[in-house]
């Protein structure tokens, strides 16, 4: 018999035990499907969200697809914004872990707007932070960015060699991290950073200016609309499925290993797909679930400003700290995303 993995003996141990959860940034892509994974372990979850980038159908469609129904008692939704200190605290009250994904995400947004960015992702974060050191909660993990490697040039990122952020939301994000290194040291509230490698999956919102370039593509190859890849198609990005993304969080939060925490982790494969690349697989899907979508090609254009050309994180740190195996490679997430795709967009 195969033996259990890490994660296999969390859920395992999750399923036995309900424990009280606070996802901010519920209604967004990767919130909901924390609620829909804790959902199905039987957890209880707070989620906190101002649909500032997210939805109420993402709410809707976890608990549908975790079986559950509109109003389920372990579901406790607070409409409220991070930026304002007293909803923070009433979503912390009575909360053993912290999920913190609330933040207005995109280079690009960003570079527009830096000011609505700092405020949601910097005095909204250190809401957080001190909200949740006050709840006394067990663990605070938080989502931090791949941004944050800007412009150091070593592959695959390791945790510790960063470079100078390219743009405002990768300030943003390097500030979470000292935040919360510097509450470790000032007041002892240890805490966990993930930085996500650009994530992909079910529920990642397709439309708008700021969408990122999975959905993107797969909503304009579906309507037959021109599908732009910023440069030369060579960039390069170590696309993760959320399910791992998932894994990640659940495995930071339950870890009792004292190394293992007050630490941040690469979230990702230690995969390369370039965009070239990812544009043909995207495209191969769509034509094998639906015959009838016309063989486009790609237009390119130029590079988009703030963007880094190569990503590819080394993951051997969540491997050894936190026993991170990641269920799903490239093609396999894809796959699925498709499928959820193709159903939701046509
Ligand atoms: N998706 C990725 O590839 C990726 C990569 C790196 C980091 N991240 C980070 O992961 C987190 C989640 O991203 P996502 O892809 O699910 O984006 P998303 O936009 O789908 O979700 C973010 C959610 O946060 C909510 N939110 C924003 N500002 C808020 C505020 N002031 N108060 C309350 N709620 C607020 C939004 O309404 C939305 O529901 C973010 O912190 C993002 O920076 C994502």
């Amino acid at each position: 018999m195969e033996s259990m993995t890490r994660y296999d003996e969390l859920k395992q141990h999750l399923s036995a035990n309900q424990y009280t959860w606070l996802i901010t940034g519920v209604a967004g892509f990767i919130g909901s499907n924390l609620l829909e994974s804790l959902l199905r372990l039987n957890q209880k979850i707070i989620g906190l969200d101002n649909f500032a980038t997210g939805y109420q159908r993402n709410l809707d469609q976890a608990l549908a697809d975790a079986g559950r129904q509109p109003g389920d008692v372990d579901f406790r939704f607070i409409e409220g914004d991070i930026c304002d200190q007293e909803s923070c605290r009433m979503a912390c009250s009575g909360v053993d872990y912290v999920l913190h994904q609330a933040a207005l995400g995109s280079v690009p947004r960003s570079i527009e707007d830096p000011v609505r960015t700092n405020r949601a992702n910097i005095d909204g974060f250190l809401n957080m932070l001190v909200a949740a050191r006050d709840a006394k909660v067990r663990r605070f993990v938080y989502a931090a960015s791949s941004s944050t490697y800007g412009d150091h040039p070593d592959l695959p990122k390791v945790e510790e060699r960063i470079g100078s952020p390219l743009s405002p939301y990768a300030v943003t994000k390097v500030v979470n991290e000292l935040y919360a290194s510097v509450f470790a040291r000032s007041y002892g509230f240890r805490t966990i950073g993930l930085r996500y490698f650009n994530i992909f999956g079910k529920r990642q919102d397709p439309n708008g200016a700021y969408a990122a370039v999975i959905p993107k593509w797969v909503a304009g190859l579906i309507a037959g609309e021109a599908v732009y890849i910023n440069g030369d198609g060579k960039t390069s990005r170590d696309f993760c499925y959320i399910e791992n993304t998932v894994q990640m969080n659940l495995l930071a939060a339950l870890t009792e290993e004292p190394e293992a925490v007050d630490q941040i982790y690469n979230v990702a494969l230690n995969d390369r797909t370039s965009l070239t690349k990812l544009f043909e697989m995207i495209q191969q899907r769509l034509i094998e679930r639906k015959p009838g979508l016309a063989k486009v090609e790609p237009i390119y254009r130029e590079f988009r400003a703030g963007d880094v050309r190569h990503s590819q994180a080394d993951i051997g740190k969540a491997q050894r700290l936190l026993g991170y195996a990641p269920s799903h490679r490239i093609g396999e997430g894809l796959d699925a995303a498709m499928d959820w795709y193709v159903d939701a967009l046509g």
